[in-house]
């Protein structure tokens, strides 16, 4: 199974590819989350990119195709993936169907996750992160159990570079410049579904695995 996650920043996708890869056995291939790694690392990649994560902006598509090329051709893939935060304009999505037609694999379905910007900011602003596992809480709507510590391996949490307010602004424009041609270029292929992601965690996960479900018994 090959499942694409879109949506603008706070939607849930990083908390839904999580709780779906846990339950789908697959891997979640995050972009953001490999960049961050590569900036916290001190590599190459991290270096180039990490002007541009902290502005809002995308990072060049060269640099990011190539990194999730690498990704998706590691022996983990084979059975699927769930893929977070990739692509992000046409350029991108045209790039990933040069690599699934090398590889002769398909995507089975691609989940926009539909969010309103109250609810986004509200999101971004009280998110926290694991900084050992990456586990995503939030400071209301998920709350850790001990305050700032993970509930799921006892690491610290952190509020990410990106998630001040003026930075979200911008990472918000930048999606919207984006998005609207790339939705056209799934719908034209019928691989998309819109879901309401305005709901609470459980509901939207519900319907990204009824889907699953459905595309599995065909
Ligand atoms: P990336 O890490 O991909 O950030 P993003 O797309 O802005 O998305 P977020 O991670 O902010 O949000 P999310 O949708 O995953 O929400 P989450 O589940 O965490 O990218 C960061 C940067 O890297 C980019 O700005 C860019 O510079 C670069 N980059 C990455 N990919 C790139 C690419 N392909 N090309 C070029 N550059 C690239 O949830 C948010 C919060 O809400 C959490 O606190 C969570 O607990 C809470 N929450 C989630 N769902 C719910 C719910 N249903 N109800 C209540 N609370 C919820």
């Amino acid at each position: 199974m090959r499942i694409i996650l879109l949506g603008p920043p706070g939607a849930g996708k990083g908390t839904q590819a999580k709780t779906l890869a846990e339950r789908l056995n697959l891997p979640h291939i995050s972009t953001g989350d490999i960049l961050r790694q590569n900036v916290s690392g001190g590599t190459d990649l991290g270096k180039q990119a990490k002007s541009y994560m902290d502005k809002g902006a995308l990072v060049p598509d060269n640099l990011v195709t190539r990194m999730l090329e690498k990704r998706i051709g590691e022996p983990d893939t084979k059975k699927g993936f769930i893929l977070d935060g990739y692509p992000r304009n046409i350029n991108q999505a045209k790039a990933l169907d040069n690599m699934r037609t090398q590889k002769n694999i398909d995507i089975d379905f691609v989940v926009y996750l539909d969010t309103s910007e109250p609810v986004i900011i509200q999101r971004l602003t009280g998110r926290l992160v694991c900084k050992t596992c990456g586990a995503n809480f939030h400071i209301k709507n998920m709350p850790p159990k001990i305050d700032m510590l993970c509930d799921k391996c006892g690491g610290n949490l952190y509020q990410r570079t990106d998630d001040k307010e003026e930075t979200i602004k911008t990472r918000l424009e930048v999606y919207k410049k984006e998005v609207f041609s790339l939705i056209q270029y799934y719908e034209a292929s019928r691989k998309l579904h819109r879901i309401s992601a305005d709901e609470e965690a459980g509901i939207v996960l519900n319907k990204i695995v009824h889907l699953a479900t459905a595309k599995a018994q065909k």
